[in-house]
């Protein structure tokens, strides 16, 4: 039997209590904003752009009356306690109408979330049962990675993308703009990078590169779904494509050509040239110029052709390029070796690692375990797609763990949050990209959003079955997964 819409949401709200009566919208419903908000009526706006056309409804969103009538939402600040946080919300169906509380855009945004998943994914009646909801999330760090880089993705498409990790509170996205095989921002101080850079790519990936103009519009977007963007340009390993579009950058003056294969570590910038700090800093300052978000992704990854002591000078001096451009940095797990400040963020990815190391020098931890939550990793070993190096990675097993307890010796107030990365050596197009990320994306937002507490995954299986229907009506390109007992409607 179908488990009710209220008995399936991801991620499981931190308290939900089932009410009496119901909420049924009508031709005559209308989507109420307390006057004033701004935030309520944002979000209000972006809920009748989603309920519309699933339900031919007209919906007018207008500011509010004073009595509650039934069949209609009401965004509101009143009641919002400051338990919630800016992303937490209440909702309430009471005397026939259904009530969002919230103090921020993301709080009332999250509502709007649970709303959508509280009614049928695609046939009505639509009616929203009587509950009581109040929710907010355990960590604020919740998120995924696209690697466009190896393989690059159009501006539709990761808007698509951004769409789906909104549903499911996700807010935080990091676009991986830069490796080996390809250059993906235009950079005005160094535009071959994004003309010569560019227009690589891994064996039967895609080319191309984000304008300024179209990154802003991205991060435009991403706002308005209350994500942040994470640009990450990877340093000093990783970074054939730079080095192909600028000769003086090499050590020996000469340009290699674009590579286009899947091995690593090959590649560096030259921490003795001075050059190589006006080329960080002229990157870096465009960059962060461009994103309205605190966060610059450094990489700092897989430098096995660095020296150690060139990556520690090299790393300080990006530091400083950092902190001058009043940024928060962000870096692979290899930054603790070149000392961290505080306030750094440490992307936490390789089995062996010390995540305590960089606690104890100051740094907040994002945790993407390889074996857990890199969904470029097959899901068994028939899957066509992805590979294998970490892990075969199952939906239970991107679900069944925890990040405060997946590393020795951290607390849960080390760790900012989690995210799922996913690399594109083998990940060349939207329907690919969708099958790897679903449905194991979403027991990462579960993850990152719900209590620890009573966590199972016998509980959360048969909650994702009825997401099926909910992808399916998306029209997602989903992993059936097995382990899963799929509702069919
Ligand atoms: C990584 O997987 N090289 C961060």
């Amino acid at each position: 039997m179908n488990k009710a819409q209220y008995e399936s949401l991801i991620p499981k709200p931190v308290l939900l209590e089932k009410r009496g009566g119901v909420c049924s919208l009508t031709p005559e419903s209308r989507i109420c904003v307390q006057a004033g908000s701004t935030w309520a009526l944002q979000a209000a706006e972006y809920l009748a752009g989603r309920l519309r056309p699933l339900t031919g409804l007209p919906l007018p969103v207008e500011e509010a009356a004073q009595a509650f009538e039934p069949g209609c939402i009401y965004f509101t600040a009143q009641g919002a306690g400051t338990e919630l946080g800016e992303e937490g919300y209440q909702l309430s169906t009471e005397e026939g109408c259904l009530i969002i509380r919230a103090r921020g855009f993301a709080g009332f945004f999250y509502g709007c979330q649970t709303l959508r998943q509280l009614l049928p994914p695609a046939e009505g009646p639509w009616e929203i049962p009587g509950v009581f909801i109040e929710d907010y999330p355990r960590f604020p760090w919740r998120g995924s990675m696209l690697d466009v880089a190896r393989s690059f993705f159009t501006v539709d498409e990761v808007k698509r993308l951004l769409d789906l990790l909104a549903a499911y509170k996700l807010n935080r996205l990091h676009l991986h703009l830069s490796d080996d095989q390809g250059w993906r921002i235009m950079i005005d101080s160094w535009p071959n990078l994004a003309l010569h850079g560019g227009s690589g790519a891994v064996e039967g990936g895609r080319a191309g590169f984000f304008t300024k103009a179209e990154y802003q519009e991205l991060a435009a977007y991403a706002q308005s779904r209350a994500i942040t963007l994470v640009p990450e340009i990877d340093l000093p390993g990783h970074t054939n494509a730079a080095l192909a579009s600028y000769p003086e950058l090499n050590r020996d003056g000469v340009a290699p050509g674009l590579y286009r294969g899947m091995k690593v570590g090959f590649s560096t910038l030259a921490a003795e040239k001075e050059i190589t700090y006006k080329f960080v800093s002229d990157v870096l300052g465009e960059l962060a110029a461009l994103t309205p978000g605190p966060y610059l992704h450094v990489g700092g990854d897989e430098a096995h052709s660095t020296k150690d002591e060139e990556y520690r000078l090299f790393m300080g001096r990006v530091q400083d390029i950092v902190a001058e451009l009043g940024k928060t940095l962000v870096g692979w797990d290899e930054i603790i070796q070149a000392g961290l400040r505080p306030g750094d963020l440490v992307q936490i990815w390789r089995k062996d690692t010390r995540p305590r190391e960089a606690v104890r020098q100051g740094a907040k931890l994002i945790m993407s375990p390889c074996t857990r939550v890199y969904l470029d990793m097959k899901y068994g070993p028939e899957t066509e797609l992805g590979q294998d190096w970490a892990a075969l990675i199952e939906v239970e097993d991107a679900y069944s763990w925890d990040p405060v307890s997946v590393y020795p010796d951290v607390g849960e107030e080390d760790v900012l949050g989690v995210e799922a990365p996913l690399w594109t050596e083998t990940i060349h197009n939207l329907g690919d990209m969708e099958y790897m990320l679903f449905p194991r994306l979403l027991g990462v937002a579960e993850i990152g959003w719900s209590p620890r507490q009573g966590r199972s995954w016998e509980e959360y299986r048969l909650r994702l079955a009825a997401h099926g229907p909910r992808l399916r009506a998306a029209g997602v390109n989903f992993y059936r997964s097995g382990q899963v007992p799929w509702e069919e409607r």
